[in-house]
């Protein structure tokens, strides 16, 4: 229930101050005994000349109180106590009746939105990096499709550039065919790091690999076919890991999809006078930005991934008729983005300052330390294995006789990995920690996960409820809160659009999981004093199951009905 309009609308029957003057002004106040909403009258008293106490006091008798428990003055404020019967009776019955759409909207409808994210590089191992970039992407297009966006997701694959020509030479040396077979990416990582090892030793193999590289952009036979097969391989092994996540895309037009779109794309700068020469290369100046030139083809003549980022987003915008283009990339391509961006703006593109880049921090682990450069990395499908056979140990340890026992740990334990990049502000960097993120208590998925499961074997236990059922029986400050709680999803919902941070609906879920819990706590459900209260608390329980389900959905976590 939208109590700030309420009031707003109220005051205004009574004051000459348009409708977003009033609302604004609108405060929560700092103690639950000065009520749920304030309104300060120091603004009116300039405008009507008088004492903002006497304003207070007089409007205060004018103003009906219906949907409110009581409206008191308290100096120069209006304290206005929110009827906790409807208000708990229109909340709870909103959620139950809208049930798996509560908390969406149509706001977004008409509006196409692009969503990058994921976009691993092939040859290379999908790492902890690329995850959260796949979480957060997975969940902002969750969360705009739930408000109406029309959203096209984009895995915009790292499948072109001048390491795949050394990929082909380091191929023909020292492959071994049956480990490419059995773990691909293993076997073409492990020869990548081979070639740079050579390549220290005799620099001709540069010289080889760059050779390879033009003649696969030449479209050579023997070239196209192996990159083409390294591309099938990784994006099978990919696939597996999308499967574990249950994250899929409306396209996987990566790097190598605008070879044959930069053409225009340079021509079109040049045409607008914005190419330069510097030491052979030419470039865009950026200077009056502060920035390093943007380089749209290497001395070489060779184009490069800024090149491939221009095409792509002038390409998105023709395909898609973006009302936003998201990137969601680590923070580390920040600059990449701010010159790609700029750039687009300098050759006229007004529509560049609707493409946004959702950057992220850091993944680090607190029981090992990685160097990439050695070829040690973490593979994800590990990772998730990891995941899922520590919550199966949980799970024996507490609940030995669950039945579906797999399937609940698959659940849980990858929706552990996804809470905990999604849990904190995504620019900020993350340190997984296995007792951390598994516990079943503390801000973690099992824990909300947990809460839900909770939850429906109370409704389980005490079965249906149907019919009238007296809200006022809901009167402890726990079901109050939880009440307010769920009421709020939306809101929440709306702030994460705006600043395109899932981590806002993570929160929230986290805040549902801990006032349902404290209800739990606190009121007793099955033996309630009376069968109303009973009741009452039963849709209660039943309206929080469906919040926190709604909420984990859209963070691409799904809920399990036992754990
Ligand atoms: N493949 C890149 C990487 O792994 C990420 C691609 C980001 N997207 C883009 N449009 N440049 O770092």
């Amino acid at each position: 229930m939208n109590y700030k309009k309420i009031i707003t609308e109220r005051i205004h029957e009574h004051v000459d101050m348009p409708l977003e003057n009033i609302q604004v002004l609108i405060e929560i106040p700092p103690r639950p005994d000065m009520g749920d909403f304030a309104f300060p009258c120091f603004q009116l008293a300039k405008i009507l000349k008088k004492s903002p106490n006497m304003i207070a006091e007089e409007l205060k008798d004018k103003l009906s109180n219906q949907g409110f428990e009581k409206i008191e003055n308290l100096g120069p404020y209006l304290n206005f106590f929110v009827d906790k019967s409807i208000f708990s009776k229109n909340t709870l019955e909103k959620v139950l009746n809208e049930g798996d759409k509560y908390g969406s909207s149509q706001i977004g409808k008409g509006k196409n939105v692009v969503i990058e994210y994921s976009s691993p590089n092939i040859a290379k191992p999908f790492h902890v990096g690329h995850l959260f970039s796949t979480s957060i992407g997975n969940s902002l297009y969750k969360i705009m499709c739930f408000q109406g966006y029309n959203c096209e997701r984009v895995n915009h694959l790292g499948d072109w550039g001048t390491q795949f020509g050394k990929l082909i030479s380091a191929y023909k040396r020292w492959v071994n065919e049956e480990s490419l077979e059995k773990e691909p990416i293993k076997e073409l990582l492990r020869i990548y790091v081979k070639f740079h090892d050579e390549a220290e030793k005799d620099p001709s193999l540069e010289e080889e690999g760059r050779m390879h590289f033009k003649r696969l952009e030449d479209g050579c036979e023997e070239e196209v076919r192996l990159w083409k097969r390294f591309r099938d391989l990784s994006l099978k092994e990919f696939q597996k890991v999308y499967d574990m996540l249950n994250v899929s895309f409306d396209s996987y037009a990566g790097e190598s999809f605008y070879g044959d779109k930069m053409n225009d794309v340079i021509k079109e700068i040049e045409e607008k006078g914005l190419l330069t020469e510097s030491n052979g290369a030419k470039v865009v100046m950026l200077d009056e930005y502060n920035m390093p030139p943007c380089i749209i083809k290497k001395s070489d003549g060779a184009t490069i991934y800024a090149t491939r980022d221009l095409a792509a987003a002038m390409y998105r915008k023709k395909k898609y008729d973006f009302y936003k283009s998201i990137y969601v990339v680590g923070l580390e391509q920040s600059l990449h983005f701010k010159q790609v961006f700029t750039t687009l703006k300098l050759m006229g593109h007004d529509w560049s300052k609707d493409c946004k880049h959702v950057g992220f921090g850091l993944v680090r682990f607190s029981d090992r330390k990685l160097s990439t450069r050695k070829g040690e990395v973490i593979f994800l499908e590990d990772l998730l294995k990891e995941s899922v056979e520590k919550t199966m140990e949980v799970i024996n340890s507490k609940n030995p006789d669950l039945i579906d026992k797999e399937e609940v740990a698959k659940k849980v334990g990858i929706g552990a990995v996804i809470f905990t990049y999604l849990k904190n502000n995504r620019e900020r960097d993350i340190v997984f920690n296995w007792n951390e993120m598994l516990s079943f208590d503390g801000e973690t998925g099992p824990y909300v996960q947990y809460s839900y499961a909770r939850g429906k074997s109370v409704l389980r236990k005490l079965g249906e409820i149907s019919g009238e059922v007296d809200y006022s029986k809901l009167n402890t400050k726990e079901e109050f809160e939880l009440v307010k709680t769920l009421d709020g999803f939306n809101k929440a919902i709306m702030n994460s659009i705006d600043k395109l941070e899932p981590s806002i609906v993570t929160r929230y879920v986290i805040d549902v999981a801990k006032s349902f819990n404290k209800f739990y706590n606190h009121c007793n459900i099955m033996n309630a004093e009376d069968k109303e209260t009973k009741k009452a608390r039963l849709r209660l329980v039943k309206a929080t199951c469906q919040v926190i389900k709604n909420a984990l959905k859209i963070l691409g976590i799904e809920v399990v009905e036992e754990m």
